[in-house]
C-alpha cells in the first residue's frame, strides 16, 4: 500500500477546498489498512477516513494520514420471499449502487438517487431525501474498530439513527472504519411519493404506470434542478439542519412569520425549513469573495473557486446569528469540519 507525502486534498471533497494532507493512501481491503495500522508510525497518526469527501469542509491542512475507502463489490447475501439483502463496499459510489439496485428491481433506495458520496458514510448521517433515509432499509453494517483492531458488527438499534444522525458521529466518532454496509430491498416495492416535488415531477414526466425506475428519475430531476451541481460550483449539500422547535415555539413563529415553512412531528414538534429561515434572513445569493450562499437553495453554502475553508466556516456564523436574531432559532451544522 503506496503512502504518498504532501497531497492535495482538492480533487478529494465536494467543497473544491485546497488543503494539504500530511500523508494520503487508499485502502482497499480490511486487511491493508490493518497492516498499515500495525506500523506505529500510522497507528498513533492522527487520521481521517475519507468516502467521496462531500460532507465535509476542511479547514487548515491535515497533519496526519488521510485514509481513503476504496473497498469495493456488491453482491446478494439473503434472500426471503420478500426481501433481497444486498452488501455493497464501503467504497462503492451511492448513485451507482442506487441505480444498481433498481436496474436488480429491488426497491427502497430510489428516493435516495443521485446523493454524492460513497455507501460508506451513508450511515454515519443516516442520509435522508424525499421522504426516505437509510434507515428504513438498512440491516447492518461492519467496521473495523482503529484501535482494538477488530470488525464489530451493528444492525439497525445499535446505529442509533436519528435525522441526519448516527452513534458513529457522537459515542463512536473517529473509531470505526465502515467497510461495508447491507440494505434490505424489497422484491415488491411499495412506492414512496408523500414529498410533494415528486408527484408533480412525476405529471410533468407523465409518467403512467409507478415504478422505482421513474420514482428515482423524478428525484434526480428535481435535485438537479434545485441542487448545485460539486463538479461546477463546490458544495457539501445542505449545511445546516433543518431545526426542530416545540408546537408552542412554532405557533409564536408562525403569529410572527406566517409565510414560515415547517413539517409536523410525529411527536408533536415541528420542523422548519431551514432555508426559508436563512433566505428570508437576507442570505440567499450573497456573495463575498469566493464563498457564498447558494442562489437557488439559501440552505447550501458554495465556493465559487478559491474560498479557503475558514472563509465558509466564517460565512455559517453569521448566518447563524443573523437567524438566531430574526426568529430566536439556533442552527446546526450538518456538514463535518475537520
Ligand atoms: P465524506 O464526506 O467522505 O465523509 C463524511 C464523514 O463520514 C466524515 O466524517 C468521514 O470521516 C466519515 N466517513 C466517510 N466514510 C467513512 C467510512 N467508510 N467509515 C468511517 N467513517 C467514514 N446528504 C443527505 O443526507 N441527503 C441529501 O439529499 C444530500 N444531498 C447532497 C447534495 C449535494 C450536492 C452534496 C454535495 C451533498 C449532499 N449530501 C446529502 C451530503 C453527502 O452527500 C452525504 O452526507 C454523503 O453520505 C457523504 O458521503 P461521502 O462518502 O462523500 O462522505
Ligand atoms: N426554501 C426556501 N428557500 C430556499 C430553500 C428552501 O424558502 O432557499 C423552503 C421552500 O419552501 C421549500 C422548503 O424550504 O419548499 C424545503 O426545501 P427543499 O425541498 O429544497 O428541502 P430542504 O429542507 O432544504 C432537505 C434536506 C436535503 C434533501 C431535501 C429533499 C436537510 C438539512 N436537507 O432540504 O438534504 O435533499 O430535503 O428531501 O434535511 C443534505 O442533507 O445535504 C441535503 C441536501
Amino acid at each position: 500500500m503506496r503512502v504518498s507525502e504532501n497531497v492535495s486534498l482538492r480533487p478529494y471533497n465536494t467543497f473544491g477546498i485546497d488543503a494539504i494532507a500530511r500523508y494520503f493512501a487508499s485502502f482497499h481491503s480490511r486487511e491493508q489498512l490493518e497492516t498499515l495500522l500495525l506500523d506505529p508510525k500510522w497507528a498513533t497518526m492522527p487520521r481521517i477516513i475519507l468516502g467521496g469527501g462531500s460532507n465535509i469542509l476542511l479547514t487548515k491542512d491535515f497533519d496526519g494520514i488521510v485514509l481513503k475507502n476504496e473497498i469495493k463489490g456488491i453482491k446478494s447475501v439473503r434472500e426471503d420471499d420478500a426481501f433481497v439483502y444486498v452488501q455493497a463496499g464501503a467504497g462503492e459510489n451511492w448513485h451507482q449502487f442506487v441505480q444498481d439496485c433498481i436496474a436488480k428491481g429491488l426497491g427502497g433506495l430510489e428516493n435516495l438517487s443521485l446523493i454524492p458520496g460513497n455507501v460508506g458514510a451513508s450511515p454515519m448521517q443516516n442520509i435522508g431525501a424525499y421522504g426516505v433515509e437509510i434507515k428504513d432499509t438498512f440491516e447492518s453494517l461492519e467496521a473495523f474498530h482503529l484501535q482494538d483492531r477488530e470488525i464489530h458488527l451493528f444492525d439497525r438499534d445499535a446505529c442509533e439513527f436519528g435525522y441526519r444522525e448516527s452513534v458513529f458521529k457522537h459515542r463512536y466518532k473517529e473509531q470505526f472504519a465502515i467497510l461495508h454496509v447491507t440494505f434490505r430491498l424489497s422484491k415488491h416495492p411499495a412506492f414512496n411519493t408523500s414529498y410533494g416535488a415528486i408527484e408533480q415531477e412525476l405529471e410533468r414526466m407523465g409518467v403512467k404506470e409507478l415504478s422505482i425506475r421513474a420514482i428515482s428519475q423524478a428525484v434526480i430531476n428535481i435535485r438537479s434542478s434545485k441542487l448545485p451541481n460539486p463538479a461546477e460550483i463546490g458544495n457539501a449539500g445542505s449545511f445546516f439542519k433543518n431545526p426542530e422547535v416545540t408546537a408552542e415555539t412554532y405557533a409564536s413563529l408562525k403569529l410572527a412569520f406566517p409565510n414560515i415553512v415547517a413539517y409536523p412531528l410525529p411527536n408533536g414538534h415541528f420542523k422548519l425549513a431551514a432555508g426559508w429561515l436563512i433566505e428570508q434572513a437576507g442570505w440567499k445569493g450573497y456573495r463575498d469573495g469566493d464563498a457564498g450562499v447558494h442562489e437557488r437553495q439559501a440552505l447550501v453554502l458554495v465556493n465559487y473557486g478559491r474560498a479557503e475553508g475558514e472563509q465558509i466556516v466564517e460565512l455559517s456564523w453569521k448566518i447563524v446569528d443573523s437567524v438566531k436574531e430574526k426568529f430566536g432559532v439556533a442552527l446546526e451544522r450538518e456538514v463535518n469540519i475537520v
